[in-house]
């Protein structure tokens, strides 16, 4: 086997900082990422985590040829340049795991209390409902509450208009649910019924939601601690599922607060189960429902 000095040297265009190791955090530096982060998205980042930050600041750092912790801090914390970085970085540095019809209990909690069961429940006048998926990671969480919606109207043969709003604080993954495309793998949950109704196989062998639904889903850029000054209206359900987890539990209360701020009078806000324990907000009441912790507006 050729020695990595060599290798390097035979492969045209890779270059040797791709490859090097990059040198160790000091405890100080660690604290500096991790204050940044919790400055900016409000993430807590447990001493623990030092190796995360580590892979994730690396490979960006790998990526732009940076070879130390300090200059790339620098760098993201100063200027136009900065900004601009930061928007790439928060990517690496937040979670985004998600899949297609991961809460099935949400989805049913959706279907059983926040839409009609027959048609006798339909209003004379199209149902309009505002959805909010907050975090929403790739999209995959409000493609399924969208098909879970649409799929009940369609049963119901009655006319509606959704409004699904996704946001999240990531644009590459943001830009991922714009497009909408998967692949097989990541359908593996969805029915032959659905992925046939909802999915278009692309040239490529990937499956694409629907020109229908993915009109029907608007994604936003926006971070949760700033929603204060965004344009949002009154939603009818609200989702914030597997996000509080990575808040300390002042910015959870705060972050559930100004949900519920936006929720209409009856609206459901649905958190993770055990994201939020002991809240209490005038006009939210605990909805009980197996497997979810649901609030209604009151
Ligand atoms: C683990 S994913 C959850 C995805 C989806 N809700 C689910 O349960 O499958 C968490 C998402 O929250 C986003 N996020 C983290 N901090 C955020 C913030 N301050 N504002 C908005 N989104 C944030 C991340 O980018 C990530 O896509």
């Amino acid at each position: 086997m050729l020695p990595v000095k060599a290798t390097v040297e035979r492969l045209p265009g890779l270059d040797e900082r791709f490859i090097k190791p990059l040198p160790a955090m000091e405890p100080g530096q660690f604290e500096q990422w991790a204050a940044l982060l919790k400055q900016r998205t409000g993430m807590r980042l447990p001493d623990n985590r030092m190796s995360f930050l580590v892979t994730n600041l690396g490979m960006r750092m790998r990526e732009l040829g940076i070879a130390d912790f300090q200059t790339y801090y620098d760098y993201v914390t100063s200027g136009r340049e900065g900004v601009v970085e930061w928007g790439h970085l928060v990517h690496h540095l937040t979670v985004h795991e998600t899949r297609f019809l991961r809460h099935e209990s949400v989805l049913a909690l959706i279907l059983q209390h926040c839409l009609p069961a027959d048609p006798a429940g339909c209003p004379t006048e199209p149902l309009g409902i505002d959805v909010w998926s907050v975090g929403c990671s790739t999209g995959e969480e409000p493609y399924s509450v969208a098909m879970a919606i649409d799929d009940r109207m369609r049963q119901l043969d009655a006319a509606y208009f959704l409004g699904m709003m996704a946001s999240d604080i990531s644009r590459a993954a943001l830009a991922t649910g714009r497009v909408g495309t998967y692949s097989h793998e990541k359908l593996r949950d969805i029915g032959p019924r659905w992925l046939k109704h909802y999915f278009t196989e692309t040239d490529t062998g990937r499956f694409q939601v629907s020109e229908e639904l993915r009109k029907r889903v608007c994604f936003n850029h926006l971070n949760i601690l700033q929603v204060d000054d965004a344009p949002i209206g009154k939603m009818d359900i609200i989702l914030c599922l597997n996000l509080l987890i990575y808040f300390d539990r002042e910015q959870r209360i705060q972050i559930a607060d100004t949900l519920a701020g936006h929720l209409q009078p009856g609206g459901m806000l649905i958190l993770g189960v055990g994201e939020l324990l002991n809240w209490e907000h005038p006009h939210m009441k605990r909805f009980p429902y197996a497997n979810t912790l649901a609030f209604q507006h009151q």
